[in-house]
């Protein structure tokens, strides 16, 4: 273990809470400083605002290491002063600094030589911008270093404690050296770079995550159309070493609070620089289809969706988080209502108030589908595994499952009595006889 520093860092959320817990693990003293002063009473109280597995133990256990705290003064002494703050899309795509902004406004009095690092996601320029703006406020003293965070929830702790890679990118060499002293204890590669290439490096893996993503999900519709299946497809590819099988699972579209927001403002970035990202504008366009493309899914099978029950199994934008940040299930609740639908949900973890109105949210998988003409699969939960279950089955009143996530086995579901469709698998034709509307 290396040595102790003190370490600030500005948000509760996901990123902040996790970098939080994850350095006091790694023996450092660490103030966490929120506005919402709900979620600073909750953490001060032992109990964490959200889902993510390993923090609540995390945090118990360094509980002497870890303050929480709604007064910037508190971060005052702290050698390392981390921005975890959220960035959202605006409007226009761009990402959304006014939090960013604010917390260099807030900055208390600091003495010695401080580094503020930015581990929130940003546009390639921020850092240089941020910089100017420490100066204009005589905070010149102040060092400044972009070190991008790649965790994913769902997993989060383990991604923080066992990375791929550390990127570190500051305007003076000490400023890196500093920053990657703080994981000493953590193995992986440390990538040392200047600010912009920082930033970038974070954009780029999310849009060629993303691209990944819709690259299957568009070979999963020509599967579709050529009596492929996709499974098999991928597993071919992805054992293709200059390949490799990660994010090759084609289901309903990518969403959550990192890759619409960061590949929006990529792409923003890039046209606002006047340069037109072709490539990734079909990402994003592909993805946006990809959530609708259940709806015609339910309609080859079910007819006109008027007066239907559909119970959506799966809120969260994927499986391990409750977070509902520009989920699929939204997209797909709000066309399912707008076909005429009766829509009851189901999550083990979301609470779904992100829903649009009219919902029905209920407590178990068995309330969901009882009396439905349908069950989609939307989150890839493991409780849903044994979904093609003789209670199911006795449940719903036309047993029909669309696997929005590839997760059951399409002949055991089909032995099991259900009608089944996933994405990019072959249908059968019993499966694709509509019913009479
Ligand atoms: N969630 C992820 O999986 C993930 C992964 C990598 C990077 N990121 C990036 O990290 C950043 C944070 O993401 P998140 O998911 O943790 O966001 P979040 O919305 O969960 O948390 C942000 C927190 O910052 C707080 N905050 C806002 N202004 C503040 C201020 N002035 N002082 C102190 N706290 C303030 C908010 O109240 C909120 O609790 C974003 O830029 C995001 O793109 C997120």
């Amino acid at each position: 273990m290396g040595n102790s520093s003190k370490i600030g860092i500005f948000g509760a959320g996901w990123v902040g809470l996790v970098t939080g817990a994850c350095f006091a693990e790694l023996g450092h003293q660490v103030v966490i400083r929120d506005i919402v002063p709900e979620k600073i009473s909750m953490l001060q109280r032992g109990e964490v605002p959200f889902h993510e597995q390993d923090v609540p133990e995390l945090l118990r256990r360094n509980a002497e290491r870890l303050t929480f705290t709604l007064d910037v003064n508190d971060i005052a002494d702290c050698t390392f002063l981390f921005v975890c703050v959220d960035t959202p899309p605006t409007y226009s795509g761009d990402a959304d600094l006014s939090r960013v902004w604010t917390v260099v406004d807030e900055l208390p009095e600091l003495s010695g030589r401080p580094i503020l690092v930015m581990k929130s996601t940003v546009p390639v320029g921020t850092g240089e911008k941020v910089r100017a703006g420490l100066d204009q406020r005589g905070l010149s003293h102040v060092g400044y270093v972009s070190n991008p965070e790649f965790l994913a929830e769902g997993h989060a702790v383990r991604d923080f404690m066992a990375p791929d890679r550390v990127v570190v990118g500051a305007f003076q060499a000490k400023d890196v050296e500093a920053v990657a002293g703080l994981y000493d204890g953590i193995e992986g590669p440390v990538v040392r770079a200047d600010v912009n290439s920082a930033e970038m490096i974070k954009l780029a893996a999310n849009a060629f995550l993303m691209t990944r993503i819709s690259f299957i999900n568009e070979i999963a519709n020509v599967c579709e159309a050529t009596d492929a299946d996709v499974v098999k497809v991928a597993e071919g590819v992805g054992l293709d070493h200059r390949l490799g099988s990660h994010f090759l699972r084609a289901g309903i579209g990518y969403g959550g609070s990192c890759f619409p927001k960061d590949s929006l403002a990529l792409k923003q970035l890039a046209s606002n620089s006047g340069y037109h990202f072709q490539l990734l504008s079909a990402v994003i366009e592909v993805n946006e289809l990809q959530k609708r493309r259940m709806i015609g899914k339910l309609k080859r099978h079910l007819g006109s969706l008027r007066g239907k029950r559909v119970a959506l199994l799966g809120l969260a934008f994927k499986a391990g988080t409750d977070d509902m940040r520009e989920a699929p299930s939204i997209v797909l609740a709000s066309r399912l209502l707008a076909e005429g639908a009766e829509v009851r949900a189901w999550d083990p973890v979301a609470n779904g108030s992100s829903l649009p109105e009219g919902v029905d949210v209920v407590g178990s998988v068995l309330e969901a589908v009882q009396g439905a003409d349908a069950a989609v699969i939307v989150t890839e939960w493991p409780e849903l595994e044994g979904l093609a279950s003789a209670e199911t089955l006795a449940a719903m009143a036309n047993p029909l499952i669309i696997d929005g996530r590839n997760l059951l086995d399409p002949e055991e579901t089909r032995r099991a009595g259900f009608g089944y469709e996933g994405i990019g698998r072959p249908l059968l034709a019993a499966d694709a006889v509509p019913q009479t509307v």
